[in-house]
Parts: structure tokens; sequence; C-alpha cells
């Protein structure tokens, strides 16, 4: 089959087209005929050899696509030959095939492409843990979000808006803030041009979904709400930051954070049944819509990674293939 290889770590341009063995689906998975994979940020690292501290020649990135399942392997009772999918994987995605876990699938929403639906388990898996599992967001709490107008801003957005929270995000343009209104942000804050703790201290935060890290801990302290819940999934301003922990005890502050990719396949499973219960019928009610910025061939993936680095993206970047 044909896949996109990290030849080296590096630039872009060591994503390179290759022809490679199709996966074998083990017990308890199926195979997967992608349509659509997604790019995510740390598809990014991974190349660049800055994710989990491995080398990453000879990997093939992408964490989750959609296509069709093509066969599958012993144990597997829900799907068969045929039925259209999105599935949650550790890597392998931008490739023609992916063996995947059976319990990590998912059906393709009702009134979704399958190209849309590509664009949805990394994110929705990421923000529906971080946001209301683990922190447990609720109705008509303040919620904001860095990084609005990424694949993770725009679905924790709409998620929060759907579930009765106030949403409120930053992003880097007036363009990207314009847009993250239009999706339900009660209010956006262009961080080139405001600064964010002055418009959020008078509002007062609840949830924190933090992607920055860095100078915006202190910040993200300070407009927090008795009871607040601070959670990092990146730190792309730098991963050590100032506490002041006079701050997180006089307003008993909870900090918290996680990767997803490192988690077990149980927990992955576990999370993708909360998923499909809680999340897909909000997809069906079109109370979550996917956004998709670009869709590159697979064989134009550098040019889909340089797009995702230049920021200039307004939610998810897709890959199409066997289409
Ligand atoms: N921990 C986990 O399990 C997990 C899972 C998935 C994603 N993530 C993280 O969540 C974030 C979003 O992922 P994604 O795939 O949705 O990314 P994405 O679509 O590429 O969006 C990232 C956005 O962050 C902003 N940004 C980039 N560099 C920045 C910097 N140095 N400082 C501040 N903002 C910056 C940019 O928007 P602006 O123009 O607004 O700056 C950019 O569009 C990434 O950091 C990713 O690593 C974590």
């Amino acid at each position: 089959m044909k896949a996109i290889v990290i030849t080296r770590a590096g630039e872009a341009d060591v994503l390179q087209l290759r022809e490679v063995p199709a996966p074998e689906p083990q017990p308890g998975q199926v195979l997967i005929r992608v349509a659509a994979a997604g790019l995510n940020r740390s598809d990014v690292l991974q190349r660049q050899g800055r994710y989990g501290g491995t080398d990453p020649a000879g990997q093939i990135p992408g964490l989750e696509v959609a296509g069709t399942v093509e066969a599958v392997g012993l144990e597997v009772q829900r799907w068969q030959r045929g039925d259209a999918v999105c599935a949650l994987l550790a890597g392998g995605g931008y490739a023609e095939y992916a063996a995947v876990d059976a319990r990590h699938c998912l059906p393709v929403p009702a009134g979704l492409s399958v190209e849309d639906a590509a664009s949805l388990p990394e994110a929705v898996f990421t923000v529906w843990y971080n946001v209301f599992q683990q922190p447990g967001l609720k109705a008509g709490e303040n919620f904001l979000v860095h990084g609005g107008s990424s694949g993770i801003g725009i679905t924790a957005i709409q998620l929060a808006g759907a579930m009765g929270a106030n949403a409120y995000a930053t992003a880097g343009s007036a363009e990207k803030c314009a847009f993250c209104e239009e999706i339900g942000a009660v209010r956006c804050i262009n961080y080139r041009t405001e600064d964010f703790e002055e418009v959020l201290k008078p509002v007062g935060i609840d949830v924190i979904l933090d992607m920055v890290g860095g100078p915006y801990t202190p910040k993200n302290l300070r407009i927090l709400n008795p009871e607040g819940r601070l959670t990092f999934i990146n730190a792309m301003q730098g991963a050590k930051t100032e506490i002041n922990a006079l701050e997180v005890m006089n307003k008993r502050i909870v900090i918290s954070g996680s990767t997803l990719k490192p988690r077990s396949a149980g927990f992955k499973a576990a999370l993708a049944a909360e998923v499909e219960q809680r999340v897909w019928p909000l997809i069906e009610k079109g109370k979550l819509k996917p956004v998709v910025h670009g869709i590159f061939s697979l064989d134009e993936a550098a040019d889909a990674h340089r797009l995702m680095e230049s920021s200039r993206h307004i939610g998810k970047i897709l890959l199409r293939i066997n289409n």
C-alpha cells in the first residue's frame, strides 16, 4: 500500500510517499480502507523528532482516519466489511490501510461525509476527556479555550456551548476570532491586540483548556474563579511555567493535564464508548459541526504540514486517500 513515511526527523519534506506492506488486522482489530486522515499538531512534533523522545524515522504519522472496514480480525463482533467508520489511532493514519482496535472505531455520524468524520476522533476524544470528564465543565459555567481556531478549539467551543456552558476563546487574528464567535464563542480575544486577562478577569472563568503554557499560566490562574480548573494539553510557549501557590490555595484551583496518545487501549475504548453515547447525538443534531479548512491528497502531506505549521488554518486539515 501507499503511505507517508517520516524518512528522518526534520522539515516537512522528510515526509515521503512510499510503498509499504499493508497491516494485517490482529485479533480484536479491524482493517480500515482509509478515505481520509486528519492532521494533528502532534504529527508535526513527531515529524520533527520532538514527540515522546523517539526517533521518528520509518514511522507513519496519523492519529485519526475514516473509511470503510475492509477486514475484521478474530473476536470482533461489532463491525463488518463495508461499514463506514472513523477511528482513533496511535499512528499509521497517513496510509491507504490502517489496522485499529475495533473498540476505537465509531460509526460515521448520520449526515456527515466520511471526510468530515475523519476530522473528529482526536479532537473530540481530547476535548471530552479534558473539558468534561476531568474538570467536569457544567452548564452555566464559564469556559475558556486558548487556540480557539485550532482543531481542538473549534471542537471545544461548540461542545461547551452544546452542553450549556459559556465559551470564551483566544486566537491570533481578527478573522480567527470572528470565526470562533460565529461557531458559538461569547467572545474571542485576539491575543495580538488585546490582553485576555484584562478582558476576562471581570468575567471570571471556571474551566480553562490550555495548550500555550509559558506566560499564560499566571494569567490563567488570576482569571479563574474559586474552584476553577486549569487543564493543560500542551505548552506551546513553554512547559516550565510560573504557578502562584497562594492563588491555587486561596481559590482551591485544580490543575491537571494529559496526553491522549500514550493512554491504554482500555482507556481509549471506554472514552470512545462515552463519546459515542454523549457526543455523537450532538453531531447528528448539528450542534457540533466539523470545520474542515483544507483537504490535500496523500502525496501532498508535506504541503499539509506546512499549512499547519503556518497556523493560517481555521479548523482541521485532512488528507484524502483512496478516493
Ligand atoms: N494532550 C493531548 O492529548 C492533545 C491531543 C490533541 C491536541 N493536543 C494539542 O492541542 C493543540 C491544538 O491541536 P490541533 O491539532 O487542533 O492544532 P492546530 O489546529 O494546529 O492549531 C494550533 C493553533 O495554536 C496556535 N498556536 C500555534 N503556535 C502557538 C504558540 N507558540 N503560542 C500560542 N498559540 C500558538 C495557532 O493559532 P493562533 O493563530 O491563534 O496562534 C494554531 O492555529 C496542540 O498544541 C496539540 O498539541 C493535545
